[in-house]
């Protein structure tokens, strides 16, 4: 097919772009709202932006059902526009994705998802938003800017902390992809395991060269 965006659905717009752009890593976002309820939601709608500084991003699309704001997109916008612009993201593994899948569920801003999924809490270290206890990484970030893309908000944000279980790394700061068994989303309710890997010879690119502090 060919065609331009403007002559399609916006259903559309989202099948294709959630399908082509495959697989997408999945953030788990732990935020806390102006009034101290932990929330959990997960986003997949998020990339690295850099690594000096560590820097991510995640966009925030669409409203809730009932029309108001996304939890999320609320908490993690800077203080002084009523949010509290820090936030977490905890990577999902394997055994996570079904709690994974529950957060996702559109809910009063009064209720914490962690109670829904049935997961526990862990102190972050530099932010104000909890952990999820069992994720084997998590990233503490704090905004740095926020951009406004039609009805998306694409959220920038630092990392400023890193907490990677010891199971899943090793000395060299080498990752054990068996171990962390991170999932991907696909489109709708497909998705992705990262256990079934394959390696390409080095052809002269070596990443390290060409690395900013
Ligand atoms: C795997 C997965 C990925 C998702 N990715 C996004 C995303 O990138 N952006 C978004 O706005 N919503 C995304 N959603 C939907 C949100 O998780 C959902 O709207 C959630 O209820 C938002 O919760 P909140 O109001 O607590 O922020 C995703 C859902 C799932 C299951």
């Amino acid at each position: 097919m060919e065609a331009s965006p403007k002559e399609l659905p916006v259903q559309s717009r989202y099948k294709l772009l959630t399908g082509l752009v495959v697989p997408r890593p999945i953030a788990w976002v732990s935020s806390l709202l102006a009034d101290g309820v932990a929330n959990l939601a997960p986003f997949s709608y998020f990339s690295i932006v850099g690594h000096a500084p560590m820097a991510i991003s995640i966009s925030v699309t669409g409203r809730k059902p009932d029309g108001t704001p996304k939890d999320t997109g609320q908490n993690l916008m800077p203080v002084d526009q009523g949010g509290r612009g820090e936030f977490v993201v905890n990577l999902v593994s394997e055994h996570q994705a079904e709690a994974m899948a529950r957060t996702a569920r559109p809910m009063p801003t009064s209720a914490s998802e962690f109670e829904l999924a049935g997961l526990d809490m862990a102190p972050a270290r530099l932010v104000n938003a909890p952990r999820v206890a069992g994720a084997l990484a998590a990233l503490e970030c704090k905004t740095l800017s926020v951009i406004a893309v039609g009805s998306s908000r694409l959220i920038v944000a630092e990392v400023v902390h890193l907490a990677v279980n010891d199971t899943v790394i090793d000395a060299r700061h080498r990752i054990d992809f068996s171990k962390l068994a991170a999932i991907g989303r696909m489109a709708g309710s497909q998705y992705t395991r990262t256990t079934d890997r394959f390696e390409l010879a080095d052809e002269g690119y070596f990443p390290a060269a060409g690395m900013a502090r």
